[in-house]
């Protein structure tokens, strides 16, 4: 499998017209929206591109064991048999539970040799989200999405939850999943700055502040012994 390379252009420049809709420059949040996050929040140690430092493929897992199995109950508890998914800051490893069937798997992350890897994947493509918040997907495309261990390093998730609320059907869920690791230089400063119940409020805040969520939940998967496991769970509210 081949993944598709990052889209040409300069980033938030709108492209010709495609079957998706065309990128829009990101706002800057409302100092008066009611879930206003400032944006010195989304400042990183290292602000170089992301291209530079997911460059060489990292073959390693970034979760134990247990932490892993405790996402792929999530995945296994929300995501539907057959459906299409979409796995977001993907990499080599799969999470989804090897015995149930996938219609479709895309998977989007910043490494093509890490993607190729990944055997759940039918498609794969390399997007720099901290470029181009918009994703190279149609309106409802997808019966599913995750995100795992990867939240803490978008520094515009709301524009990017907004787009998945829209790529996902009406209902169907976004599974987002952390633990307490990070490459600390490439994590907003905001993750840095807060403990685990202070990531768990910061991501249900995202999905708040992106609109177009409903029933969010939040919930402590922790292993009894090993990394502990967060999720943050909404289903797209159709607009
Ligand atoms: C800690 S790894 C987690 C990978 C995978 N989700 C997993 O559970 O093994 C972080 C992932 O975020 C992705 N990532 C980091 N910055 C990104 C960006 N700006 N745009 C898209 N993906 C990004 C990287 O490609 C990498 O795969």
């Amino acid at each position: 499998m081949e993944c598709t390379p990052p889209a040409p252009g300069p980033a938030h420049n709108p492209g010709p017209p495609g079957p998706f809709r065309a990128e829009q420059p990101s706002r800057p949040m409302n100092p008066d929206h009611p879930f206003f996050i400032p944006p010195e929040a989304f400042r990183r140690q290292d602000e170089t591109p992301d291209a530079r430092f997911y460059r060489a493929p990292r073959f390693v897992t970034h979760l134990d064991a247990g932490a892993l199995a405790a996402v792929t109950q999530l995945y296994r508890e929300y995501f539907p048999a057959g459906g299409a998914l979409l796995d977001l800051m993907s990499s080599w490893v799969s999470h989804l539970p090897a015995d149930v069937p996938y219609r479709r798997v895309a998977g989007l992350g910043m490494n093509a040799a890490e993607l190729r890897a990944n055997p759940r994947l039918t498609a794969c493509v390399v997007h720099d989200l901290n470029q181009r918040p918009a994703l190279p997907f149609a309106d409802d495309e997808f019966d599913g999405a995750a995100i795992c261990a990867s939240i803490d390093y978008l520094t515009q998730p709301v524009a990017v939850l907004r787009e998945l609320a829209r790529v996902l059907r009406p209902g169907a869920p976004l599974v987002v999943t952390f633990s307490n690791r990070c490459f600390p230089s490439k994590a907003i400063a905001a993750w840095q700055a807060l403990d685990d119940r202070g990531h768990l409020a910061l991501v249900q805040r995202f999905f708040l502040a992106a609109g177009g969520w409903t029933a969010v939940e939040l919930l402590d998967r922790s292993p009894r012994v090993g990394d502990p496991l967060f999720a943050v769970v909404g289903r797209a509210g159709g607009g």
